[in-house]
């Protein structure tokens, strides 16, 4: 973590100078306990691919999405800028991938799981053997791995009539999750690709969002959480809403920070109305505390902390990006009450179980994907303040 202490430290200044009566950010050491727990914990195939994007967004902002640097990202990695722990996440995958199996990540249940890590291996594929750099070397393992993975989501994986890809391996079935998972690695892969093909990746990224909400989305706005196939989950999960809402500002953000971001437009337009879509149904439903509820519409579910900072770092994101601070203070009041939510080693509590989706941890269980949500919070909030700043 020698890398990331620069970024730590102006995060803590900005954290220090924020204007009085303002909501801080989680303090230096707090943020680097969450952390530490999150690599610990970080296991399943989407726990690893959110939490190489939520490193990404915070230890190495000018890599991610969020930032036109990205486009394209450098060729070269510096010692300040190595993405270490994120090129890891990356490299083990691809080096334990069977080479017989398209997706990253084999036998896994879950189309889109797998393709959350591929961001982190198309970063891979781009830095890889520094020189050759972006360059077609069948001989780059990432962009092998990276290819295969598309392909398996593209040509392979089920899909419904109309085209949604299936987030199941075994039958059709659409669940919120998937909007994470695949659709922003899709969109990355076509920015970095670039051309006709590139663009219509992009565009190919945005129709999967576009369908995934013509099947999950109620009147209200909220999104129910699994439809079609064998079984459905019709609550209006609120970690699946994050999932969505969250999916789409990637996508929204890698469209419009492309070089192709003037034939986007129309795109970039529809996805923004669709996260506000979500975060204005989202706010209304907050408890006194600042805490959502596990099912955001059901008084008889139960506080959760994770899909709280989730939706909360959507809110600060669409403050700067939409100018759409409507919701500030319900982000700033979920930040205050993911604050008191940490404990002393860094865990977040009062989450839900991420296996179950309706129950709540116990005991020594923990949320990996919540841990990674407190850092997108932390990462959200400081690109807030920075904007305000006018330096974004
Ligand atoms: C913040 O974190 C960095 C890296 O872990 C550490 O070097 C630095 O001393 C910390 N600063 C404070 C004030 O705790
Ligand atoms: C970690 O993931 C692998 C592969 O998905 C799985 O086989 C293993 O059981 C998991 N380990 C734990 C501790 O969950
Ligand atoms: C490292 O690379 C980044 C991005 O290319 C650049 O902005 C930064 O100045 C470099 N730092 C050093 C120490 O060379
Ligand atoms: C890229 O160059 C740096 C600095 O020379 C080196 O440390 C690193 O290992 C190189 N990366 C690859 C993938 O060859
Ligand atoms: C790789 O080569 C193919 C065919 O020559 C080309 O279509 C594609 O854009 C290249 N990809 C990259 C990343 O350069
Ligand atoms: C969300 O709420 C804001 C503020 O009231 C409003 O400007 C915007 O049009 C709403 N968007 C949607 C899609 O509901
Ligand atoms: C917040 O309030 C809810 C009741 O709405 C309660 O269940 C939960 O435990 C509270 N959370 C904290 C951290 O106090």
């Amino acid at each position: 973590m020698v890398a990331g202490a620069t970024v730590l430290r102006s995060l803590l200044t900005l954290a220090s100078s924020a204007p009085a009566g303002v909501q801080a950010g989680l303090s230096n050491d707090t943020i680097s306990n969450v952390r530490s727990r999150l690599l610990e914990s970080a296991n399943a195939s989407w726990e690893l691919g959110t939490a190489a994007e939520a490193l990404t967004e915070l230890y190495w902002p000018s890599l991610s999405v969020f930032r036109p640097s990205a486009f394209p990202p450098p060729t070269t990695l510096n010692s300040s800028d190595s993405a270490s722990d994120v090129l890891a996440i990356a490299r083990n995958t691809v080096r334990t991938r069977p080479s017989q199996v398209l997706p990253l990540v084999a036998d896994d249940g879950a189309v889109g799981d797998p393709a959350s890590i591929g961001v982190a291996v198309l970063l891979g594929a781009w830095t890889y053997g520094n020189s050759s750099g972006s360059g077609n070397a069948s001989s780059n393992p990432f962009w092998e791995a990276a290819g295969n993975q598309l392909d398996y989501l593209l040509h392979v994986a089920p899909q419904t009539n109309d085209g949604a890809i299936s987030h199941r391996t075994d039958q059709v079935q659409l669940w919120s999750d998937f909007v994470y998972m695949a659709p922003p690695f899709i969109a990355y892969f076509g920015a970095l690709q670039g051309g006709e093909s590139g663009l219509g990746l992009m565009q190919y990224a945005y129709q999967q969002c576009k369908l995934y909400r013509n099947y999950l989305k109620d009147d209200s706005g909220l999104w129910r959480h699994v439809t079609l196939g064998s079984w459905q989950d019709d609550t209006h999960w609120a970690t699946g809403n994050g999932w969505a809402a969250a999916g789409m500002l990637r996508v929204l953000e890698t469209l419009a920070n492309s070089d192709q971001a003037d034939s986007l437009t129309e795109e970039t337009n529809d996805l923004t109305i669709w996260i506000q879509e979500i975060i204005n149904a989202t706010w209304p439903l907050q408890k006194e505390n600042g805490t959502l509820y596990n099912i955001l519409d059901d008084d008889s579910s139960f506080a959760d902390s994770s899909s709280t900072a989730l939706l909360a770092s959507v809110t600060y994101r669409m403050a700067y990006i939409a100018g759409d601070d409507t919701h500030l203070n319900a982000a700033n009041r979920a930040m205050a009450l993911i604050e008191k939510s940490i404990d002393d080693d860094g865990w977040l509590q009062n989450t839900v179980n991420p296996y179950t989706f309706s129950s709540p941890n116990t005991g020594e269980n923990h949320s990996p994907e919540g841990q990674a949500f407190v850092l997108l919070l932390q990462s959200a909030w400081r690109d807030y303040w920075l904007a305000q700043r006018k330096s974004l």
